[in-house]
């Protein structure tokens, strides 16, 4: 009898418990994330269908204002009637902008840096001054099916987010990198997308943490706390995962997207390489 297999057992025993262990917190992590993405869709269905409530009565108090004011005689209070007909335009417009995200995608081959590059030129003429985008591309990335404009729109509203979280003075990176055998909303692919992109503003406030993605939620003077929520739509339409990581000095928004999502249903196949 020696000591050496009783060593090897008990390092064999303790690397099965580690690796049940990781198994288990992954199990609890795709959960967590799937009952966060089933409340966010019952939120939004909630917050579609209350947007077409409103937008009838609104049709109808701004043509209501509108013939008010020709039969107003006394001219100084036509400032009552424009004031409502902005405030109806304002939340029609809010109105719209909660309806829009059911576009169905328009899926072909692109490239994702055309992509950020495009929100690059944007932001940068947005802030001529103070803010500087680095970029750390992985050049070798194959083409990723999706719709162009939605992914121009997705990374445009956390690319905005960050420069206005920054004032408009601050650094921006954009790093893309392939990643092996992701499972994302539990379809496994052979290869997906990570892009990442850090700003080094103040960080997300603590108390906006577990909603930041939820519709109408926002912490900035002005805002309408829609980015994020379309932003995560557009994500999810193209099977895709969005998350991030914040401590001031150093904010992450991580977006995972399937190189081929149709990949996931043709294992074998060779195909999405
Ligand atoms: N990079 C960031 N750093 C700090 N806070 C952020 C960052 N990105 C988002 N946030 C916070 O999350 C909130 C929600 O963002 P979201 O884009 O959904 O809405 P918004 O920017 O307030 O309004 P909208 O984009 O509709 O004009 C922001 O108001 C901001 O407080
Ligand atoms: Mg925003």
């Amino acid at each position: 009898m020696t000591p050496a297999p009783a060593i090897g057992r008990s390092a064999n025993v303790s690397q099965e418990s580690l690796l049940e262990f990781r198994h288990i917190e992954q199990q609890l992590k795709i959960s967590r994330e799937e009952r966060l993405l089933d409340q966010s869709q019952a939120n939004r269905e909630l917050i579609r269908n209350l947007a077409h409530e409103i937008k009838n009565p609104l049709g109808g108090i701004r043509g209501a204002a509108q013939l008010l004011e020709r039969e107003l005689e006394r001219p100084n209070l036509h400032e009552y009637t424009q004031v409502i007909m902005k405030e109806a335009d304002r939340l029609q417009l809010l109105m719209d902008r909660l309806l829009t995200p059911h576009r169905l995608p328009q899926n072909a081959p692109l490239n994702i840096h055309e992509v950020l590059e495009r929100v690059r030129s944007l932001i940068l003429a947005e802030y001529p001054q103070g803010i500087t985008i680095r970029r750390d591309y992985d050049t070798s990335l194959p083409l990723l099916e999706g719709d162009r404009e939605q992914l121009i729109q997705v990374v445009l509203n956390i690319v905005r987010n960050a420069a206005q979280a920054m004032h408009g003075n601050g650094q921006i990176t954009l790093k893309t990198r392939v990643v092996r055998q992701a499972t994302l909303a539990r379809r496994r692919y052979r290869h997906a997308l990570e892009l990442q992109i850090t700003d080094t503003g103040p960080g997300v406030a603590e108390d906006l943490r577990e909603r930041i993605f939820y519709p109408l939620v926002s912490g900035r003077e002005g805002g309408s706390g829609l980015g994020l929520t379309l932003a995560q739509t557009f994500v999810t339409q193209h099977h895709g995962t969005i998350t991030f990581e914040s401590q001031p000095g150093n904010t992450t928004f991580t977006l995972l997207l399937p190189i081929d999502f149709s990949e996931h249903a043709r294992p074998g196949t060779g195909n999405g390489q």
